[in-house]
């Protein structure tokens, strides 16, 4: 009998990539236990070949072509779906891919659907602005609200149903958001929008050998909503972590939420409202996403400082941070190694 088939949507990108890698990679002591569909819009692209090479069967599909998602859902044992925000920013757009996946699992009578969600921030703060400005007409993240709404899209029609909620990626935060920068002073910086709270923060690689083990679990994580990260750190800490990192000290900037909007960075309305969440509802938020829980998942599950190792020498150091002076709610304390 042949291996159950795992359909992965996003499977050239970080979340689904690293789950294609984690299915299809040498096996601890065995054979391999699914064969892994890789969906993409380009199948001739370098990436989907990557993919091929590694056994991957490639699947050329767009989630806002329903017909093309069927084809990709069917024959399906499992399905992986992930839609990607960040490519059209619209939460509209967002709900109808989820749903595009939802009812294309449904008809295809998949048996265990992972969803990467995220909290709809909405049932912890009304979209009223009195917590953080409103965005896009109704809502305070759309980035996270879309996919906790979308949640509906799935359990609304009953389908065996793992929510994978994952954390910011340090590969996306220290490379892109928010990467150390060198202040006029000449001092390395490193700014966090969090006040003096902990952030959850994951490699993004182990997002998707996480979701790897929620199908190789199968049964036991259906049902269940699940958070993963691989550390909690503040400023402070993640810049001791960073100056380790680059042989330099780096001065942390435990700048507050509210300020975040205040960044010289691309989508920074939307990212401090995101880090505004985090941080204002940061018991529920670190609660979920426990790391002990997330080493059990997956024990090779890297801390910051081991993903740094790798990292340091490839980091953008950026100017300047603020478009404006540091606002008196941000706090600024220099941590590393002896200069
Ligand atoms: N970065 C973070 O820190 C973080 C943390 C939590 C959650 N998230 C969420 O993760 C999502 C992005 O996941 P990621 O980081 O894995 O994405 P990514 O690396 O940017 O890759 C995006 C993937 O989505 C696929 N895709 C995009 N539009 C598609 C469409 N219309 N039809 C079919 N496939 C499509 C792309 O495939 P092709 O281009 O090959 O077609 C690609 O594989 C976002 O929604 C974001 O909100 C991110």
């Amino acid at each position: 009998m042949s291996r159950p088939l795992i359909t992965v949507f996003g499977a050239t990108g970080a979340q689904g990539g690293g789950l294609v890698r984690a299915l299809l990679g040498a096996p601890a002591g065995g054979a391999r236990a699914f064969r892994v569909r890789a969906v993409t819009r380009r199948p001739d692209s370098a990436a989907a070949r990557v993919l091929s090479d590694l056994g991957a069967e490639i699947c050329a599909a767009d989630l806002d072509d329903a017909a093309s998602v069927q084809r990709a859902m069917n024959g399906a044992h499992g399905a992986f779906c992930v839609t990607s925000y960040w490519e059209h920013r619209s939460p509209a757009r967002e709900l109808a891919q989820a749903d595009a996946m939802a009812r294309a699992a449904q008809r295809a009578g998949v048996r265990h659907v992972v969803w990467s969600t995220l909290e709809d921030t909405r049932r912890f703060a009304e979209p009223d602005g009195r917590t953080m400005p409103v965005l896009q007409d109704r809502y305070n993240v759309p980035h996270f609200d879309a996919k906790g709404q979308a949640d509906q899209c799935f359990t609304g029609r009953g389908l065996p149903l793992t929510r994978l909620l994952t954390s910011p990626a340090w590969d996306h935060l220290l490379h892109r958001a928010l990467p150390p920068r060198r202040a006029a002073d000449g001092r390395l910086e490193f700014v966090l929008p969090m006040g003096e709270v902990p952030l959850p923060g994951i490699a993004a690689a182990d997002i998707g050998a996480c979701a790897a083990a929620l199908f190789h679990q199968g049964e036991a994580a259906i049902g269940r909503r699940i958070g993963i990260a691989g550390e909690h750190l503040d400023a402070a800490q993640m810049a001791a972590a960073l100056a380790q990192a680059l042989g330099e000290p780096v001065r942390a900037v435990a700048l507050h939420p509210a300020e975040g909007g205040a960044l010289a960075i691309p989508d920074a309305a939307e990212l401090a409202n995101m880090f505004r969440f985090l941080h204002d509802f940061h018991d529920e938020v670190l609660a979920l996403r426990d790391v002990r829980a997330t080493r059990a998942l997956h024990p090779g599950l890297q801390d910051f400082a081991s993903w740094l190792a790798a990292q340091a020498a490839h980091l953008p150091i950026e100017a300047p941070a603020f478009s404006r002076p540091l606002p008196p709610g941000g706090s600024a304390a220099a941590t590393g190694p002896a200069a």
